[in-house]
């Protein structure tokens, strides 16, 4: 959602901005505006729309001269994405400009607080309120202004603010936001993520709740929510920037999909040695468990709804998966014997960091899967394993969720094993089968062809079902997801045995179904529910692990993936389907990175 950039060195603000918000451009936005100090004042160039708009107003502009800057990319929570209630906003005398990423909760009690003081509002932000309070507290000090601001403030922010009576100098402030500080020489910055700054700077400082930070051409200070200086370590980013760019991709999803042997070999291979499943550091004592409750958003969620099956099957105890955003609301029965596994590619996920508080709250053990190294869920969670994807851009998780089956499998495996649950045959064969996984998932990004020219024949679909079991139907959860939210085809994914219960009703002739059958155990009963919409006049598109004959004298069309154990093939089973997703949303012309009111990181409730 939102991002927020911050800039002060030598060379020129603008160019610098508009190249880190076209890095941000990955988190979803629908308007963008950058703010430079200049002559003692503050110019604010915005627009509703792509940053390629912004970067053209700030030409027509003469360029903003300025070596000091905000920007910001904005995604609509307050107020239509329009001109005006794009960032940064500007006090009602100008003095100070402010970027925010969040949401502020008490700021209709604020605006009012401040319009009977006199303040007039331009915006129908919440953002305005920062600003314009932010004005109100200055008496020469900034720091204190912006102290005693951010004591006012209910919800979650990420600030940045600018002031052309402090022109040295710029502030940033987080509370439950990503923030982090970039050090470069001469020049420093501050940013909602890694990827606006990696063409300038790898040391990052990573901010906390309630800090606040002084940004110095030369230099930052950290100060805690009383103004005492803290010392906060640096931390190097070690990963390529190539790997922030599309490298001769069309699109970053595709570069995804097609980096996902790597990024599963990352993930997979220093966590097996000797044949076993090693998670350093990990002490825990499975058997004080009596119960495993796994939550997440998105395709997060639905690759915990692979965790549940596996971690169930291998460990014999009982395992839930729920949607963060709801498990929160339903005042769930928990205690210290629950284990709560938590998911998610950034680690900011508002519902997910909602729900994991929650949980923590009543005594349960936080393991959390994550990404983003320093992020707010890994920050919160007892253990964090993370999945060592590498940078992922595209709003259509691809190598995020694949990482996540993976590491879900192999945690399945590490607790049977603590919990004597899984024979010592059983557990070399299920490791080698993990070992084998990257090769696999190669194998399986073999079929772009063919599923490129299923994608010409069926891109034309107005709406299609993916039907499954079992793990089949937890992957058709996440393939049906990912055609609709690039293609903006409606898409169900239904648990196959569940047709005949109202979904038949929909099925006429010409009605594409896309049948998941890499479950062997229960292919027969795959192979009746196909009969049953054949009959009705559907397609069938069915994908099935290699040597399966018997599938091509039943389906319309075939895709065959490597062949593993039944509980390791979600992971190669997925990638025909987002290969599938990426190509209809080509042939139909979408924004495939950007999709359409969708944002990378979702950092609202
Ligand atoms: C957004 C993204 C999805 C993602 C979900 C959860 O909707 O577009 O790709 O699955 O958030 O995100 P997380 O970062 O918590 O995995």
């Amino acid at each position: 959602m939102c991002g927020i950039i911050g800039y002060i060195g030598t060379a020129q603000a603008a160019p610098v901005l508009l190249e880190g918000l076209r890095k941000l451009e990955y988190r979803g936005y629908d308007s963008a505006g950058v703010a430079v100090l200049e002559g003692g004042g503050i110019d604010t160039v915005k627009t509703s729309g792509r940053i390629e708009a912004l970067a053209e107003k700030v030409r027509a502009a003469g360029g903003l001269s300025g070596s000091v800057g905000i920007g910001h990319t904005r995604w609509a929570t307050h107020g239509v994405p329009n001109e005006t209630n794009a960032h940064p906003h500007v006090s009602s005398d100008g003095r100070f400009a402010v970027v925010h990423n969040g949401i502020i909760e008490n700021y209709v009690e604020l605006r009012e607080e401040l319009i009977s003081q006199g303040v007039s509002f331009r915006s129908e932000t919440d953002t305005e309120v920062i600003v314009q309070l932010l004005d109100r507290c200055y008496d020469g000090d900034l720091k204190q202004a912006l102290m005693r601001t951010v004591s006012r403030l209910r919800g979650s922010y990420a600030i940045g603010v600018l002031s052309a009576s402090d022109p040295d100098v710029i502030y940033a402030s987080r509370s439950a936001m990503p923030l982090i500080l970039g050090i470069g020489a001469g020049e420093n910055f501050f940013a909602s993520d890694i990827t606006a700054l990696v063409s300038h700077t790898r040391n990052v400082i990573d901010m906390d709740d309630g800090e606040f930070a002084e940004i110095r051409r030369d230099g930052i200070s950290v100060f805690d929510h009383s103004g005492k200086l803290i010392r906060k370590p640096e931390r190097r980013i070690t990963w390529d920037i190539a790997a922030a760019e599309k490298n001769g991709y069309d699109h970053f999803m595709l570069k995804e999909i097609m980096e996902q042997p790597a990024a599963l070999k990352a993930s997979i291979e220093p966590r097996l040695r000797d044949g076993r499943v090693v998670f350093e550091g990990l002490e825990l004592d499975m058997s004080r468990f009596d119960r495993v409750l796994i939550t997440a958003c998105g395709s997060a969620y639905y690759a915990g709804c692979v965790g549940r099956t596996v971690i169930e099957r291998l460990c014999r105890v009982q395992t839930e998966a729920e949607l963060a955003s709801e498990l929160r609301y339903r005042d769930p029965v928990m205690d210290e014997r629950t284990l709560v596994i938590v998911i998610s590619q950034s680690g900011e996920t508002a519902d997910t960091i909602a729900a994991l508080k929650e949980c923590r709250s009543r005594g349960a053990f936080v393991l959390s899967i994550v990404n983003v190294v320093g992020s707010s869920i890994a920050k919160l969670s007892d253990f964090v394993i993370y999945t060592w994807a590498g940078p992922e851009i595209a709003v259509a998780t691809t190598k995020g969720y694949t990482t996540q089956v993976a590491v879900l499998e192999m945690f399945a495996l590490w607790a049977a094993d603590r919990l004597g649950r899984v024979s010592p045959e059983r557990y070399a064969e299920i490791a080698a089968g993990i070992a084998r996984i990257p090769e696999r998932a190669q194998r399986a990004l073999d079929l772009n062809a063919s599923v490129r020219r299923l994608a010409k024949r069926y891109h034309g679909n107005s709406s299609l079902f993916f039907m499954g079991r079992d793990l089949d139907y937890a992957v058709s959860l996440e393939g049906s997801l990912k055609l609709k939210e690039i293609s903006y085809i409606h898409s169900e994914a239904y648990a196959a045995g569940e047709l005949k219960h109202g979904t038949i009703a929909l099925i006429e002739p010409g009605r594409l179904v896309i049948a998941l059958c890499c479950c062997e155990r229960l292919f027969e009963k795959m192979v009746s529910n196909i009969q049953q919409v054949k009959a009705r006049g559907a397609k069938v598109l069915a994908v099935a692990c290699e040597g399966e004959r018997r599938i091509f004298s039943e389906a319309d069309d075939v895709l065959l993936v490597p062949r593993a154990d039944e509980i390791l093939m979600p992971v190669t089973e997925i990638i025909p389907m987002q290969l599938f997703a990426y190509h209809v949303a080509l042939e139909n012309g979408c924004d495939i990175d950007k999709p359409k009111n969708l944002a990378k990181s979702v950092t609202v409730e």
